[in-house]
């Protein structure tokens, strides 16, 4: 099938190479001309674990294409996916739909016989409809329909997450438009992946349903992580506990600096705001937004706490910088806010990132940046662990301490063993577990 991909970031171009790799024919477009320029040389604008090369076998194969002329790569398309953002409106925490808006209306004059076009964007209730309207609008003769198949990728894991999905949600309202999608994704269900359709709303709905629960169920790991460090009990534990229970699951368990990236963040925000149009109140979500924003800030009063109170003159090393391993995305990651919370509290930063320190750069300011954990360590009186990358696990833990001036790690992501830590001469201090 010929599918066209508009927008080419996280999930145009994840989706557009996994579909190419599939054997579809695909287009990605993109208004950003660098960002063409680049993948059309091979070079692919974001770090995602196993993407380049799957890029340059589907480019070298001649099933994936970029290109900046929307109008052409519409034209000949079975099915146009739109996966272009919805950041978070500014003011009022809204999802921003002008780019959707602005894709359906060129779609729309691109059209040139029966097209599907297919939502993959993160969207609130209701965006299909608006979809729909505009293209009519615009062009009354043409022949499509509006279906949503959000994404459920995670960033890091991206390629595996979308070639072998728990589920895929299709809400399509149409008969002939389903037939398009049931094509579209045979291959994945070739791979015994799940496919569930409904009408669009559910479809639509059902997304921000998935991340909300997941962001509660982070948050509510969090609270009693506070709860295990006043009690002495150890939230690791606890979690394993009651995630052998299949009802509750033992993923999404780990407690942490709370939840940041590009999505859970703007995503409850905004289902609050569209149940709000609806008069509905989502109490659950709303604490779940609160709690995990004033988490950030507690966690730099948890390093102030470890230094004995203050941070004035001293130096903080800061491990990970991104809003999770694997990936460049420092979109809302907590690193900013607590580094933020430390430089007003008096504390000279240093900082490391395996992969995103350039992006770290344009967000953070006034940090000494290291070219590695060791260097970022020296001459510092406390060691702050923000991100869980693997290349941290293995740290020689003796050097740690002989270049650093204090003896105190800050993990919050438990990721050292607590003897281990003590025998190096550090005083622990973890997340949900008595120091
Ligand atoms: P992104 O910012 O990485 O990419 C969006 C791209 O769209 C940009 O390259 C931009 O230049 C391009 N674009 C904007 N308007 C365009 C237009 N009219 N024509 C062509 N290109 C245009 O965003 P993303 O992270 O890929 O997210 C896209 C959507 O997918 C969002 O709604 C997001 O919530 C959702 N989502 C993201 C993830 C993720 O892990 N990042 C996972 C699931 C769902
Ligand atoms: C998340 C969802 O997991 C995807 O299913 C969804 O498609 C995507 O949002 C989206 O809509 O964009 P992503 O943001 O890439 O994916 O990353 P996650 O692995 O979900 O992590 C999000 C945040 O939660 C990170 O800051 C991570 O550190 C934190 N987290 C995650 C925890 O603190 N504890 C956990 O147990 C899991």
């Amino acid at each position: 099938m010929r599918v066209t991909m508009i927008g080419s970031g996280y999930v145009g171009l994840v989706s557009g190479a996994c579909f190419a790799d599939f054997g579809h024919e695909v287009i990605c477009v993109d208004v950003n001309q660098q960002k063409v320029d680049d993948l059309k040389q091979g070079r692919i604008p974001i770090y995602e674990p196993g993407l380049d090369a799957l890029v340059a076998s589907n480019a070298a194969a001649g099933r994936i294409s970029f290109t900046t002329d929307l109008a052409s790569a519409v034209a000949e398309a079975d099915a146009v996916f739109i996966a272009v953002g919805t950041p978070s409106r500014r003011g009022d925490g809204h999802a921003d739909l002008s780019y959707v808006r602005a894709a359906a209306k060129e779609i729309a004059q691109a059209i040139t016989r029966y097209t599907v076009v297919v939502t993959k964007s993160t969207v609130p209730v209701g965006t299909g409809d608006v979809v729909e309207r505009i293209i009519r609008e615009t062009r009354p003769d043409a022949e499509f329909s509006v279906v949503s198949n959000p994404e459920f990728l995670r960033e890091g894991a991206a390629i595996e997450d979308f070639k072998r999905p728990d589920r895929v949600v299709i809400g399509a309202n149409e008969e002939r438009a389903k037939a398009v999608m049931a094509e579209l994704y045979r291959p994945l269900s070739l791979n015994a992946a799940p496919i569930l359709f409904t009408d669009r709303r559910t479809a639509e709905l059902t997304k921000y349903a998935a991340n909300a629960f997941l962001a509660t169920k982070i948050t509510f790991i969090n609270e009693i992580a506070d709860l295990c460090e006043e009690v002495g009990a150890d939230v690791q534990l606890v979690a394993r506990g009651i995630g052998m229970d299949k009802r509750i699951g033992s993923k999404f368990l780990n407690a942490g600096p709370g939840y940041g990236g590009s999505c859970f963040p703007k995503d409850t925000l905004a289902l609050i705001r569209s149940a709000q149009d609806y008069g509905v109140s989502l109490r659950v979500v709303e604490s779940v937004v609160a709690v995990n924003d004033a988490r950030k800030t507690a966690m730099a009063r948890k390093v102030v706490r470890a230094c004995g109170g203050s941070v004035q003159g001293r130096t903080v090393a800061v491990l990970g910088l991104t809003f999770k391993p694997n990936t460049d995305d420092m979109r809302d990651a907590p690193a900013i806010n607590i580094i933020d919370a430390l430089q007003r509290a008096g504390a000279k930063i240093r900082a490391h990132d395996p992969v995103g320190m350039d992006q770290a750069k344009a967000v953070l300011h006034n940090v000494t940046y290291t070219d590695s954990a060791y260097d970022c360590a020296t001459g510092a009186d406390v060691l702050v662990l923000v991100t869980e990358w693997d290349a941290y696990r293995a740290l020689d833990l003796k050097r740690l301490r002989q270049v650093m001036k204090g003896a105190v790690i800050v993990d919050l992501r438990n990721v050292y063993r607590e003897e281990e830590v003590a025998r190096a001469g550090f005083d622990y201090i973890r997340v949900g577990a008595m120091p």
